[in-house]
């Protein structure tokens, strides 16, 4: 199929409407744009599943908090076009803010539970925005699978979820977290970062290399895998600010009291104007 953009909610249902019926399968990777090769290997993922990989590119206002980065979040439409063209993708779906949310836009999902912790402690609507715009994504592409990133591994956690208790027919599939060569994760948000800035947050990964290798020597207990990372963290971070070292279940994000398979590490850091996150299986 010839590469298509498509800006009008109405034109992407018919589009999906079509395909379906033409018995093609349909794979959807939701992005805000500003597009990096972990946006380009969901890319590469979905096709090896689907027929037909559709990209969406929309700044969603709703999961970002008041004093957040909406207006300044980095754009390059072109260059995102460009590069979904050449990933493969046969159409990408870039919807008109006011027609997502009209005025009198008022509907919501929220999950409740899962939205408590890690980055919703901090971030209060963020992941009802990211519910409810995904919902609504789904709602028009119509999609069989759908692909997000690891490195955002609780916002993956939550659509599950989402996908579960709504009795979607969508399938999520969850692809390996795409590194820099020094190990930073890939994120739109790294090109806020100064070259120095760049350099600290390296101290994320390699925080997260040394909880993986203290499990390995037999550490089970969280506080003192928490108190190496932090050292570690500030000291190639000084004026960092930590927002949370967490050790949870990859399924149910519940707390491990201990260290004990199927453990995730994540930390989320302000290093300058900049939240990281990331996470790593450490056992
Ligand atoms: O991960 C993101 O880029 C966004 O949270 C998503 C899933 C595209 C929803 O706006």
């Amino acid at each position: 199929m010839r590469f298509t953009i498509v800006k009008s909610i109405k034109a992407q249902q018919k589009l999906s409407r079509q395909l379906i019926r033409s018995g093609k399968s349909i794979a959807v990777v939701p992005t805000m744009g500003f597009l990096h090769d972990g946006h380009l290997s969901l890319i590469k993922k979905g096709l090896s599943k689907a027929d037909i990989v559709i990209t969406t590119i929309f700044v969603n206002p709703t999961q970002f908090a008041p004093g957040e980065d909406l207006t300044r979040y980095p754009r390059d439409e072109k260059g995102d076009l460009e590069k979904i063209k050449q990933a493969g993708s046969q159409i990408v779906f870039i919807p008109r803010l006011t027609d997502m949310y009209p005025d009198d836009y008022e509907t919501y999902v929220d999950v409740e539970n899962l939205t408590l912790t890690l980055e919703g402690e901090s971030r209060l609507q963020h992941f009802k925005g990211v519910t409810t715009i995904v919902a609504k994504l789904f709602n028009i592409v119509q999609p069989d699978f759908a692909l997000f990133g690891m490195k955002d591994y609780q916002q993956a956690a939550v659509i599950t979820k989402m996908i579960k208790d709504l009795n979607w027919p969508t399938k999520i599939i969850v692809c390996p977290t795409v590194r820099e060569k020094d190990g930073l994760a890939m994120s739109s948000r790294n090109s806020y970062l100064t070259p120095v800035q760049r350099k600290q947050a390296t101290a994320l990964y390699q925080s997260l290399i040394l909880a993986r290798q203290m499990v390995k020597s037999d550490e089970r207990r969280p506080s003192e895998i928490r108190k190496s990372m932090r050292r570690l963290i500030k000291n190639a971070a000084p004026d960092s600010d930590i927002g949370y070292i967490a050790f949870t279940d990859l399924k149910t994000l519940e707390a491990k009291k201990e260290i004990t398979k199927n453990t995730i590490a994540s930390v989320a850091v302000n290093i300058g104007p900049v939240r990281l996150i990331d996470n790593m299986r450490i056992f």
